[in-house]
Formats: C-alpha cells, sequence, structure tokens
C-alpha cells in the first residue's frame, strides 16, 4: 500500500531501521533491491557534522538508488541541529531529516543528553524538532523508545507532532528495557491513536507474518525492520509482497545466500579503499549470511580466523557445498 510522509510519496509500509555500523549505503542498496518502500540511514552525530572528518563524510554517504531515504541524526544542543541540518540538505539533500531519540548507549549519546536521553526532557525534545523543522524544507521525523524508565512515549509523540515533525517511528521499549523483554506493540496502538501524523511501527519482526500481525493488531502505517534484515534481506521483499498481495514467502537456499554475499561484497569494495574496514565489514556480514544454517556456530568462527577476502571467499563455497538446500 502507498502513503506519504510529507509530500514523499512511498511505495510500500516496509522501512529499513536505521542501525549504526549495519545499515551503510551498500547494505541499504542491497536492502533497496529487494524493493524497501522507505530507507534509513544510520545515525550520524550533529556534532561529527560540525567538525567533519573522512570517517563522517564516508557515513554520510547516499546514492540515488537509495531514495526515498531518511537521514538519521542524533545530538543534544540545539545549534548542532541546525548547523548539521544545514550541512545534511546541502551535501547529501535526504528526502527526509529524522532525528534519534531512542539510542540507549551511554557513552555514544546519552551521557551527552542526545538519544534516549531527550525521551525524559519533552521541552528540549520539542525545541529540536522546531529548530531542524524551521532549518530544512524537506520533512522532519522522530524515531524514539516508549521512554526512559518508564512508558511515556504518547506524550513524547504528541510533543514531537506539535512541534512539526510529519511521523515518528516508534521502538516500545524503554531505554532501561534494553531489548530483555519483549516489544510491546500495545505502545504502537497507543501512539497511533493519539496522534494524527504517520506511525512507523517497530520491534522483534522477524518474518511477514509478523509484519501483518502488527499491523493488524495497532493499525500503524508502515512496519520497520532492523535486526531481522541482517543477513536476510530477502524478509523485505517477503513482507512487501505478503502485506501487498499476501504472497506466501519462499525459502532461500544457502547458494543464495551466498551469491548475495558476493554481490554485497561487491558493493562494498566500491565504496571503500579501506582494507581493515572493508575486512571487517566482510566478515561482519559474511557471519550474518550464513546464520542459522547447518554448523554455521562453526563456520562464523572460521570466517573470523581468514586472512583475505579469497579464503573467506573459498571457506564460504566449500561450506555451501556440504549442505542440502
Ligand atoms: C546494531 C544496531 C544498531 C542500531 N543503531 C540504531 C541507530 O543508529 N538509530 C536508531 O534509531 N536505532 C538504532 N538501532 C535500533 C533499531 O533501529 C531498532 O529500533 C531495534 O533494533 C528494534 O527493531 P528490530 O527488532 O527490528 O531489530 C540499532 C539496533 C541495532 C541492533
Amino acid at each position: 500500500m502507498k502513503w506519504k510522509i510529507g509530500n514523499v510519496k512511498i511505495d510500500n509500509q516496509v522501512v529499513l531501521a536505521p542501525m549504526a555500523g549495519i545499515c551503510d549505503s551498500a547494505f541499504r542498496r542491497i536492502v533497496k533491491s529487494m524493493g524497501c518502500g522507505l530507507i534509513e540511514t544510520e545515525m550520524v552525530s550533529t556534532r561529527a557534522i560540525m567538525h567533519l572528518n573522512s570517517k563522517t563524510q564516508e557515513m554520510l554517504m547516499m546514492t540515488d538508488y537509495e531514495r526515498p531515504i531518511a537521514q538519521q541524526i542524533f545530538g543534544s544542543d540545539v545549534e548542532s541541529f541546525e548547523i548539521a541540518s544545514h550541512y545534511i540538505i546541502e551535501n547529501m539533500n535526504p528526502d527526509i531529516i529524522d532525528i534519534n531519540m531512542g539510542c540507549p548507549v551511554t557513552k555514544v549519546a546519552v551521557k551527552s543528553g542526545a538519544g534516549s536521553a531527550l525521551l525524559k526532557d519533552p521541552e528540549k525534545a520539542s525545541e529540536i524538532v522546531k529548530t531542524v523543522v524551521d532549518n530544512v524544507d524537506i520533512p522532519v521525523t522522530v524515531k524514539i523508545r516508549s521512554g526512559w524508565n518508564e512508558n511515556n512515549a504518547v506524550e513524547i509523540a504528541k510533543t514531537v507532532e506539535n512541534a512539526g515533525a510529519c511521523a515518528i517511528a516508534i521502538h516500545p521499549r524503554t531505554r532501561h528495557e534494553r531489548y530483555d523483554i519483549p516489544a510491546d506493540w500495545s505502545i504502537i496502538k497507543d501512539v497511533k491513536d493519539n496522534v494524527s501524523i504517520p506511525v512507523i511501527g517497530n520491534g522483534d519482526i522477524r518474518t511477514c507474518y509478523d509484519a501483518k500481525r502488527m499491523i493488524d493488531e495497532t493499525g500503524c502505517d508502515a512496519i520497520m525492520i532492523g535486526r531481522g534484515v541482517m543477513g536476510n534481506p530477502w524478509i523485505i521483499k517477503q513482507c512487501v509482497e505478503y502485506l501487498d498481495y499476501g504472497k506466501e514467502p519462499e525459502r532461500v537456499s544457502s547458494k543464495e545466500k551466498l551469491e548475495m554475499f558476493k554481490k554485497h561484497t561487491e558493493l562494498i569494495y566500491k565504496d571503500s579503499d579501506n582494507e581493515k574496514i572493508i575486512a571487517h565489514k566482510l566478515r561482519t556480514n559474511a557471519a550474518y549470511y550464513m546464520k542459522n544454517l547447518h554448523g554455521s556456530v562453526e563456520i562464523k568462527k572460521k570466517i573470523f580466523q581468514t586472512k583475505s577476502t579469497e579464503e573467506l571467499f573459498d571457506l564460504l563455497e566449500n561450506y555451501v557445498k556440504t549442505l542440502r538446500y
């Protein structure tokens, strides 16, 4: 089903979640090739954008193929949001800017009052959203957890809606809960029932059936998938086809997984010439693609012992030959 965020048209209800260290452009292009309706980048710090270095520039890289795309930013001071928003519009030109109010990690965000710490301070959250909205002419969205220690998702959702946000994504766990308990989808419904902007539901979607159930139970406008996509981009296509046409998902063979990993590898090489970063990304992704296959725990150990891309490919090819499917 088609829908919109502000004036941005989105072809289906499947959204890629922002994931730091995972959702680089190569990953996003693989996900886009599966028909993803809206792609989110990993979060980038507004302060890092102000003091731009080559690592931040590489993180901000995006291609037209990934559109519509939302660039996620995080920070705590209004001035840095203003400067970062201008930089992003002038240099990256995404379709949407998304503000992170969910990151639970102390060292990365919370210590400085960013990410989920903003859930404790609705006034500040509002000020930040207003600032970004006033400084850009594209839709601004917000991604939240359900609260700091306690659920205040509806209060925050209304606050950011009043401040001018065009959509809200909700991962219904408090900062305190981290990932320790199942996502409480009833909070997505509460948010949906209390705001007029589109609501994107997130948390624990592992199959296309989960996606449909989340929409049915909560009335959310779209679903967002994070961990379920790692090593399994097919889940995007399966969700799109099941939600739009009721098409049942097909099983993906180990050979197809290996081929996709090779395609992914090519994209990683195209985007970077830093051998250390490439090696890290290849091993991490290889482990995800092989996850859940017979004997994959053993193979994972061997993946991280390989010394070159050829050795890694040889290992995976020989491994896949031993599998029945
Ligand atoms: C490795 C990793 C990195 C993440 N990075 C971000 C991020 O940069 N910004 C953000 O808003 N959420 C981030 N998240 C949270 C996800 O976007 C998502 O809300 C969460 O994983 C729940 O969805 P899931 O059950 O589909 O994974 C991250 C999650 C993981 C596992």
